[in-house]
């Protein structure tokens, strides 16, 4: 504890000595990527980054969960001061071009800072499950230049677009002020980073198991991506899968018939130790309701299964594991299969049980998932299979979750449409734990 504590002040101290330093020269070269930091909260499961908003003299500190499959960028403006901020009126061009917008008007009971005439958008709150109507606002971002090895410079995006929660039913329900939203929108966190500084469309997450000696990485923009203390760039080893667009988004709260902006790809098979898992194939296929499929969530902590497929994973990898002597014990809720961890040694890519590789689409592409991912401590000397049950009929059949995507580095490349794959970092001995200090 006190050494992330140490970390993050060291992080935030340092991000503000390259701010003075960065406004007192006047030209800065065009940045080649954009670096923002992951931590990972370990009560909650979810991940976080941390970026500077406001007037650049007296900026606030945001700290906002990680939403791949989020739309836009909103946080709590309740104490949010900043000689910047500028709101967006209701028929507004600005807010034309929002997409899920709606004028908000105060009634007789005003809330603090609420006017009549404002431009307000849709924000979905995951943690709460519902929808709320926000401000559209805009201000300075000022987010950090990176050469894929140690942060750099800061730059200043004007004209950030963000709504602002003005009312406690607007929190994400967890510590943090608001919510990043990665999806494929142009609304979305890296949409405008990209745009407003010509850089590629494309982003990598690099998720922490824990930010405790280190924070994980978000790039925009592109490589190299350096993992030390592997000398190599990783952006040229990434392994690639297209990525599917669901014509039927699978949020509840967006209409009928509109195409998803959340990520899907395409799990072809599931092998256990190289044999494979048998369930029907036509789960792992997007019908033409949405239905199906393998969708990627920042928001949920552990892969969720449909039942037919979890319940063959769970018996097969019990199977497996006595073939390989790891004995199983007493379930813990809500896992279906916990084993000895003393029969499961821990090895550099956690306890040596069987491999369960996802088949993806492309030229013998797989993401091998090790020990590290596909087990959790449940418990002194308790190892649980790290899936949850989704049901027999969920929306999706297959959401990859928080637990599976650690220490892997994802890039989405929305040009190109593909998800770039690295293996599991642990097998080189690093992992999505840096400090990335000069
Ligand atoms: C908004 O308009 C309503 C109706 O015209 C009015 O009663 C209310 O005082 C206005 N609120 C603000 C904050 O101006
Ligand atoms: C994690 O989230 C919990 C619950 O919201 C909060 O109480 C705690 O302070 C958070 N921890 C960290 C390290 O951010
Ligand atoms: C992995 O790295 C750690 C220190 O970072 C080192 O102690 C250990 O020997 C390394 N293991 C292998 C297998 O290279």
């Amino acid at each position: 504890m006190a050494s992330s504590q140490t970390l993050s002040t060291l992080f935030i101290f340092s991000l503000l000595s390259f701010s003075y330093a960065a406004s007192g020269s006047s030209k800065l070269p065009k940045p080649k990527a954009i670096y923002l930091p992951i931590r990972k909260n370990e009560t909650t499961f979810q991940y976080y980054t941390t970026f500077e908003s406001g007037n650049p003299q007296v900026p606030t500190m945001i700290d906002a969960l990680i939403d791949l499959g989020g739309p836009s960028v909103w946080f709590d403006c309740t104490s949010y001061v900043s000689s910047s901020y500028k709101r967006a009126t209701c028929g507004s061009n600005r807010c034309k071009k929002a997409d899920w917008s709606a004028c908000i008007d105060c009634d007789s009971s005003p809330i603090p800072r609420c006017s009549n005439n404002t431009c307000g958008i849709f924000a979905f709150n995951h943690f709460r499950q519902y929808l709320t109507l926000q401000e559209l606002g805009e201000d300075t971002m000022i987010v950090y230049s990176t050469n894929g090895q140690s942060v750099g410079f800061s730059y200043d995006v004007p004209k950030f677009q963000f709504s602002c929660s003005l009312t406690v039913e607007g929190l994400t329900g967890d510590h943090t002020q608001g919510l990043a939203g990665f999806a494929r929108t142009k609304m979305s966190f890296p949409s405008q980073i990209s745009s407003y500084f010509k850089l590629a469309k494309k982003f990598a997450l690099c998720l922490p198991s824990s930010s405790q000696n280190g924070l994980g990485d978000i790039f925009i923009g592109g490589g190299p991506y350096y993992m030390l203390p592997r000398p190599e760039d990783q952006s040229l080893s990434l392994v690639t899968t297209p990525l599917v667009v669901n014509p039927i988004a699978t949020n509840p709260f967006f209409s009928e018939g509109e195409p998803s902006n959340e990520y899907f790809i395409n799990v072809k098979q599931i092998e256990i130790s190289g044999k494979r898992v048998a369930f029907s194939q036509s789960l792992l296929s997007i019908d033409k309701n949405g239905v199906g499929g393998t969708k990627i969530s920042t928001m949920v902590p552990y892969t969720i299964l449909q039942s037919s497929i979890y319940n063959r994973l769970v018996k097969d990898f019990v199977k497996e594991a006595a073939l390989n002597n790891i004995k199983r014990v007493k379930s813990v809720a809500p896992f279906g299969a916990c084993f000895d961890s003393k029969t499961a040694p821990n090895t550099i890519t956690g306890p040596a049980v069987p491999n369960i590789d996802l088949v993806l689409e492309g030229n013998t592409v797989r993401m091998r998932l090790y020990g590290a991912n596909s087990m959790v401590k449940a418990k002194k000397n308790v190892i649980c299979l790290a899936f949850i049950d989704g049901g027999t009929v969920p929306t999706t059949s297959i959401v990859l979750g928080g637990h599976q995507l650690e220490n892997y580095i994802l890039e989405f490349d929305l040009t190109a449409s593909t998800l770039g794959l690295s293996s599991s970092l642990l097998v080189w001995n690093t992992s999505c734990s840096h400090s990335r200090l000069s």
